[in-house]
């Protein structure tokens, strides 16, 4: 396993190209299953998951070749009906492959899904989704596999209690081939959604968002292949725009999306974030101001995204006075603060008053263990000091690379490949802006 470096502080300079982004990669990849044909996708991000994905379908059967940043994908007539426990309980994705396989076999085995652990991350609301449209499913805890079984998927209305951005995608891969019409209300209102379905109309798909938060499927029989460039990375985008902020210095993105960001840039400006337009698709980020304090809640799109607010936890260290963050969408992000203590943060944990936390946040309230938190306070401005740090999850671990580039001192990251599983070669582009890291293996720290 690896380990990181670094030594700091440093001032980060120069140019970044953004990946395509993950979000949409391992979907996609799902997508093809629903064709004979072969699709060939863009922009796809070398990470860890991509490859695990990968691997997922081709257990299945799918034969797949990735080729730089490319990768073709050909589901060929017979595929085998179970994801095994070896590649799919690594990946939260691996479910996503259970309207696929539904419409290509009659059937689905898959294991618990996993994913960052972040929360107890249950897929309750696609299962009932998927029950609406006919789906026979049955979870034996015996073996830690869902069973599930339909002879044909049909049109269903499904309504989501609380948004889910995986669940949303989950109903749209299973009622593109099933008899009829499927309405989905209270959708997700992702990007990472909108390039699927854009993704599966270039297939042949019938898909309409009709208002903002409601999706429209008319089934159709059959779908081909095509040719699709997946959209930038906007998580990446934000780390970056934060990395240049937080070390007082100058990053300019290539692959930008500011439309993407407007949420992002309401907070960033305010505490002191500048963003020069250079051209259509280049955004240069810096800091304008000296950084200071906010308060910020993180919601599912167009709101604060919950995966912006750990690195954001960095840029509030440095923020003069008392900074909160509130986390509505996991139960349990705040993996990275007791590393970030260990730098010299000044963080408290609190519970936020909130007149009906049932309704109000995303994941199953009722359900949440005893003993934690849904938000921090930062008291800044603190200079940070290096430390032996772990990884706990993906963002997290973006966030104590920036806290250690901003530190003082030689800091040592394990669990490396946490970052990986997100960030191509984060620490080869990093070092490109200036930073000080370099990638060793974790026994010879
Ligand atoms: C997706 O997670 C992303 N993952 C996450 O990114 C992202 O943070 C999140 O959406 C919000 O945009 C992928 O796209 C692979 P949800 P997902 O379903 O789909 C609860 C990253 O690092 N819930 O909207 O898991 C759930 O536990 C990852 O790139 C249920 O209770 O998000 C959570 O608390 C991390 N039952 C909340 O709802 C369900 O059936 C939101 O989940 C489904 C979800």
């Amino acid at each position: 396993m690896d380990a990181f470096v670094i030594t700091g502080p440093t001032t980060l300079m120069g140019e970044v190209s953004i990946s395509g982004a993950k979000n949409v990669a391992l979907k996609a990849f799902v997508a093809s299953l629903l064709t004979t044909d072969t699709v060939t996708l863009h922009n796809i991000p070398i990470i860890g998951d991509v490859l695990l994905m990968l691997d997922v379908l081709k257990h299945i059967g799918v034969e797949v070749e990735f080729i730089n940043n490319t990768v073709t994908l050909r589901s060929p007539d017979s595929l085998i009906h179970t994801v095994s426990l070896e590649v799919g309980a690594k990946l939260r994705t691996s479910s996503l492959v259970v309207g696929p396989l539904l419409a290509r076999t009659g059937m689905a085995t898959i294991p618990n899904p996993g994913g960052c652990r972040i929360g107890a991350r249950p897929i309750d609301r696609h299962i009932l989704g998927l029950q609406k449209m006919g789906a026979s499913i049955t979870y034996d805890s015996t073996d830690g596999f869902f069973h599930v079984e339909a002879e044909k998927l049909h049109g269903a209305d499904i309504i989501f209690d609380k948004n889910t951005h995986t669940g949303t995608e989950t109903i749209l891969l299973a009622a593109v081939l099933a008899e009829g019409k499927t309405t989905i209300q209270n959708a997700a209102e992702e990007i990472e959604v909108d390039d699927l379905i854009n993704l599966l109309n270039m297939m042949g798909a019938k898909i309409q968002r009709k208002e903002k938060r409601v999706i429209e499927i008319e089934g159709v029989s059959s779908l081909h292949g095509t040719e699709y460039k997946i959209l930038p990375d906007r998580n990446e985008e934000v780390t970056f725009a934060i990395a240049a902020c937080l070390t007082d210095g100058s990053i300019t993105v290539s692959s930008s999306t500011r439309s993407n960001l407007i949420h992002f840039y309401e907070v960033f400006s305010a505490v002191g974030g500048g963003i020069e337009e250079i051209n259509e698709t280049t955004t240069r980020y810096f800091r304008k101001f000296p950084i200071s304090s906010i308060a910020i809640e993180t919601r599912p799109h167009p709101g604060f995204m919950t995966d912006w607010q750990a690195p954001w936890a960095v840029l509030m260290t440095q923020a003069n006075g008392i900074s909160e963050i509130h986390e509505t969408v996991f139960e349990s992000r705040f993996s990275y603060v007791k590393e970030l203590m260990r730098m010299g943060a000044v963080i408290s944990f609190f519970d936020p008053k909130v007149s009906n936390p049932e309704s109000f946040y995303n994941f199953r309230w009722h359900d949440q263990p005893e003993g934690y938190f849904q938000a921090i306070r930062i008291k800044g401005k603190t200079d940070l000091h290096n430390a032996y740090l772990a990884i706990n999850d993906l963002r997290a671990g973006a966030t104590l690379v920036l806290a250690a580039i901003a530190a003082k001192g030689v800091s040592y990251i394990t669990g490396v490949q946490q970052i990986d599983r997100g960030y191509e070669a984060i620490d080869k582009r990093l070092s490109k802006l200036g930073a000080n890291i370099k990638r060793i293996n974790e026994g010879n720290i």
